[in-house]
């Protein structure tokens, strides 16, 4: 068993916005969950359901309303200035925006040197542009004397990406959280950036929070890692990645599931797509009762409604579900209809 990077305990985080009303959005709701240091974690779900406040209370920009972050064991909130300012450069946050994310009036060059002067990792002009320019081949911006003095809109989107990435390596980060990063690129293009974090990972030993809605992408970076399973703030399927596909249990993920295309149309005609009771998710600011799935859930019987499910079983996989030992095992093939389960 590695190291744990990066530990959340019950975790929660309540936004209060809206004045004077003073509406109340529980993003994320007793999370658990454990980063290895140099593991793979892949954080899945529907838009609003978390991911983002997620991975910033695991970088440490958000500061938990309930619970604790732990970085190598130490409690967040209990740690000297010192260990603090490690922590902050071991946790880097990559945005999924990278235009946004870089300042249009910098070259590259000069978003990358900041960082490396700031923590005084580089002392002369000349060693900074030596550091950038190994941390730019680092990245597959090759030869980086083409990119150097480039503006972001110079560079196209999946450049950009990659100058984000090395200036998140600047700071030599023990994991790096990558919000959705390959949404804002062309398709063509996603796999060679999965591809970097997965050699940053194996080359370097950095972890990785992938967060994505994208099971495809997800499945491609961290097959050899876990996969959390994400709905309105709550986790409700976790597990390593080849456990929890291999067996999904949650209603919620067999139904993600059935939603992704299957590229054989053998398999798709013989396939019986699970419904969803209802196909807008709710509201997150009044999160229904019990179990947060249940008006959408095919399976919901009244202890749904009431009381909300744990999230038990091994830790290689575990389920929030009352009903995960009595839903029908899901595959492609064989996807049985709810109506069959009495
Ligand atoms: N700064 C904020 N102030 C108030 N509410 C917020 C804030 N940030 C997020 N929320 C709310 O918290 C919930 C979770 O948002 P979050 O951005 O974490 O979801 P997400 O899973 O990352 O969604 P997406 O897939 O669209 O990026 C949403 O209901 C959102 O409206
Ligand atoms: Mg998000």
């Amino acid at each position: 068993m590695r190291n744990s990077l990066i530990t959340l305990e019950d975790v929660s985080l309540v936004f209060a916005r809206g004045w004077p009303s003073r509406e109340r959005v529980e993003a994320v709701a007793g999370v658990s969950l454990n980063i290895p240091e140099g593991g793979i974690l892949a954080l899945v779900g529907e838009t609003g359901s978390g991911k983002t406040t997620l991975g910033k209370l695991v970088a440490g920009l958000y500061r938990p309303t309930r619970g604790r972050v732990l970085f190598r064991g130490q409690d967040l909130r209990a740690m000297d200035r010192r260990t603090f300012l490690e922590y902050r450069r071991a946790v880097q946050l990559v945005h999924q925006d990278a235009f946004a994310a870089l300042n249009p009036v910098r070259t590259v060059y000069h978003s990358l040197k900041a960082p490396l002067l700031h923590h005084r990792l580089a002392r002369t002009e000349r060693d900074a542009r030596e550091q950038v320019a190994a941390l730019l081949t680092q990245v597959g911006l090759t030869p980086p004397e083409l990119f150097l003095d480039k503006y972001p809109h110079q560079l196209s989107g999946g450049q950009r990406q990659r100058v984000l990435l090395a200036r998140a390596l600047t700071v030599q980060p023990r994991l790096i959280v990558a919000d959705e990063p390959v949404s804002m690129v062309d398709v063509s293009l996603r796999l060679s950036i999965l591809q970097l974090l997965r050699e940053l990972n194996r080359r370097l030993g950095i972890a990785i929070l992938y967060i994505t809605h994208d099971l495809a992408t997800a499945r491609y970076l961290a097959e050899d890692g876990q996969l959390a399973v994400m709905y309105l703030g709550k986790i409700v399927e976790h597990g390593t990645f080849r456990e929890v596909l291999g067996n999904p249990r949650h209603p919620y993920l067999q139904a993600l599931l059935s939603a992704v295309p299957i590229p054989d149309p053998r398999i798709a005609r013989s396939m019986r797509p699970m419904t969803l009771q209802e196909i807008d998710p709710p509201d997150p600011r009044r999160p229904p009762s019990g179990c947060r799935f249940h008006p959408r859930c095919p399976y919901a019987r009244p202890i749904c409604r009431e009381i909300p499910p744990a999230l038990e079983g091994p830790a290689d996989h575990r389920v929030a579900c009352h009903f995960a030992a009595e839903i029908p095992p899901w595959h492609p093939l064989s996807a049985a209809s709810p109506s069959q389960w009495a």
